[in-house]
């Protein structure tokens, strides 16, 4: 949670700052604040409540600040309610220290304790005003320059951060540290940034350094010094970033999530491309061997969220063409429990971010049992992919809306791939399904393509919707799975209360809750499966539910049945997901949009949930 940047170099830094931030506005828009220096270290700190917009009328578009040295902060309240008094950057009593951060410092009460004896002073709720003063304490009780005062407080604090710091004695330099959090560098034309993700710098450079864990860096005009936590310096090579600048922006659509929804053909496409060469899946980017694959003996897929719908979408899938038994498991559950693993389990890890916390304490405890684990990432050089022993890349570009559509379709694809050629390469499939089943695959893109020239349908009957109170999703089998995520979408960014059901599970307590009018939306892709759902739709029903059907193209009976019916194209059922979700992600959509709210920042949320 929380976004910062920084910057250093010959250009005014405010209105520089201002712009990296727009571009991290997702991961926290409570409140928002910049500290800019100039040439002498003179510092000026802006705050304000609420979006960035109110930072942005305060400063005149940054126009009002001035200076060449800046570091700039979105803020996802953790530590204290979202007011200007707890927004970032902290400062230090005399303005030595002045710093933005990303993460949860956990002992920051005990750090305050020891500090007040020390005659500081706090004024506001949030950890991390501790670190800054901890900073400010070392860095003048030692006298040994901002390298050592940092390191010194990274050793004495507990949690996690990405910190970008100034000192008023070192003006035109940002000295940065970072543990858990993410946190990217940039050095490019006698200009230097920083960031909490790639988006913010983009149109700068594309060339980029990935600060690790427990390691820091000094930022000036000239480049970036890289240091481990006992101050000697280390060397860095930069990654590339293939995402062009042009991804971050809106492109002439309404909201970021309307063009990544529409954005999900590529994005699959793209996917698809990297792992199919001349008509069979290639996985050795991915490093994983095919002797390395017949030698699974149980899948385990954790993961959050939307990433977790995946894998529920994935067990399907995986255990019917694979026959591999999976197992699928919330990351925060995961990680507090005792997990028997056996030494042939391969551990799946999905995450768009790469940051996931809990995701990320999941994977780093697997690994200290020894197990092999794979990630399915979508951030390059995130956390997750850096860790994990083997990475599948999903190439769904920069994702910015916070509710998930073309990552989670591209993770779909990702784990299609997987079960796919573990069919194959575990003799559960012959030459002629496999190649029928990645024809099927690659045709993908072009149904989903026909799917959103046709959303105008949606779009009205999402509006009829709009003051829903409560609305409901019902399928079986992989159409449970669509329903999860739909019914997510739903609720994240309309604010209806919604639930997922598998649809045999109604009559066992949730049949209660329907009443004249509820909205009860079944998704029946499975035909072995349709005639059951049916059933259970009639039965909502005849309590007074109104039926919306979500099927496939020759299902016409559920006309029959359902009050509104939408289609969609025929594929493989086993990858039917990956059509049924664009009219529910349309729908939530269209129904934040109906209501007045603003699908990309929904109240609460942030991207990338960086703490448990
Ligand atoms: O970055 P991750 O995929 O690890 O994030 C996990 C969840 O926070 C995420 O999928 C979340 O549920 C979606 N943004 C909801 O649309």
């Amino acid at each position: 949670m929380c976004g910062i940047v920084g910057f250093t170099g010959k250009r005014q830094a405010a209105p520089i700052l201002l712009d990296g931030l727009a571009k991290l506005e997702y991961r926290g828009y409570d409140s928002a604040g910049m500290a800019v220096s100039d040439e002498n270290g003179k510092t000026e700190v802006v705050k304000a409540k609420g979006r960035l917009r109110a930072l942005e009328e305060k400063t005149d578009n940054g126009l009002a600040v001035k200076g060449c040295c800046g570091i700039g902060h979105t803020r996802w309240a953790t530590h204290g309610e979202p007011s200007e008094e707890n927004a970032h950057p902290h400062v230090s009593d005399d303005m030595s220290v002045v710093a933005v951060h990303n993460g949860i410092i956990e002992n920051y009460q005990e750090i305050k304790e020891k500090l007040r004896k020390k005659n500081y002073s706090f004024y506001s709720q949030t950890d991390t005003e501790a670190i800054v003063k901890l900073i400010d304490y070392y860095y003048k009780k030692y006298n040994a320059g901002p390298v050592d005062a940092i390191a010194k407080a990274m050793v004495r604090v507990r949690g996690s951060y990405a910190l970008a710091v100034m000192f008023k004695d070192y003006p035109g330099e940002i000295y940065a540290a970072r543990k858990d959090s993410p946190m990217i560098i940039g050095t490019e034309n006698g200009e230097s940034y920083l960031a909490s993700d790639v988006p913010a710098i983009l149109k700068h450079t594309r060339n980029v350094y990935y600060i690790g864990n427990l390691e820091m860096a000094r930022l000036s005009p000239e480049g970036v010094e890289f240091y481990n936590i006992d101050g000697d310096i280390i060397e860095k090579k930069y990654v590339e970033i293939i995402w062009d600048a042009e991804a971050a922006e809106k492109g002439g659509f309404a909201h970021f999530m309307l063009k990544e929804i529409h954005e999900q053909p590529k994005a699959v496409a793209d996917t698809l491309a990297s792992a199919v060469k001349d008509g069979r899946i290639d996985l050795s980017s991915v490093g994983l061997t095919d002797e390395d694959m017949k030698g699974i003996g149980q899948i385990i897929i954790v993961a959050c969220g939307s990433s977790y719908h995946v894998g529920m979408a994935a067990q399907y899938v995986i255990e019917d063409l694979a026959h591999i038994p999976v197992r699928v498991e919330l990351a925060s559950e995961f990680r507090y429990r005792t997990n028997l693993l056996k030494d042939n389990d391969l551990v799946v890890f999905i995450s768009q971010s790469g940051e996931t916390a809990d995701t990320l304490a999941a994977l780093r405890a697997v690994k200290e049992q020894g197990i092999n684990t794979l990630a399915i990432v979508n951030v390059v050089g995130s956390s997750i992919a850096r860790e994990a022993d083997n990475v599948f890349y999903t190439l769904a570009g920069p994702e910015i809306a916070v509710a998930t559509t073309k990552a989670y379709s591209t993770q779909l694809i990702v784990s299609y791939l997987l079960a796919v050629q573990l069919a194959m390469v575990r003799g559960e499939i012959d030459e002629e399904r496999y190649s029928s089943l990645i024809a099927e695959l690659m045709s993908l893109p072009e149904k989903m393509q026909k799917l959103l020239e046709n959303k105008e349908r949606i779009q009205w009957f999402a509006a009829k919707f709009a003051n829903a109170k409560d609305i409901f999703f019902i399928g079986r089998g992989i159409d449970y799975a669509i329903c999860l995520e739909g019914s997510l979408k739903l609720k994240e960014i309309s604010y209806i209360h919604s639930e997922a059901y598998a649809a045999g599970e109604l009559k066992h307590g949730t049949i209660s809750l329907i009443e004249e009018g509820t909205l009860v939306v079944g998704v029946l892709t499975q035909k072995e499966l349709f005639e059951k759902t049916i059933s259970n739709m009639v039965e909502v029903k005849s309590r007074g539910a109104y039926l919306m059907g979500l099927t496939t193209y020759g299902h016409y009976s559920l006309e029959d049945t359902a009050d509104f019916t939408v289609y969609v194209p025929q594929t493989d059922e086993h990858f039917a997901p990956s059509l049924a979700v664009i009219p529910l992600q349309l729908m939530s959509y269209y129904v934040s949009v109906a209501k007045g709210l603003d699908p990309d920042k929904p109240r609460n949320l942030a991207k990338s949930v960086t703490v448990e």
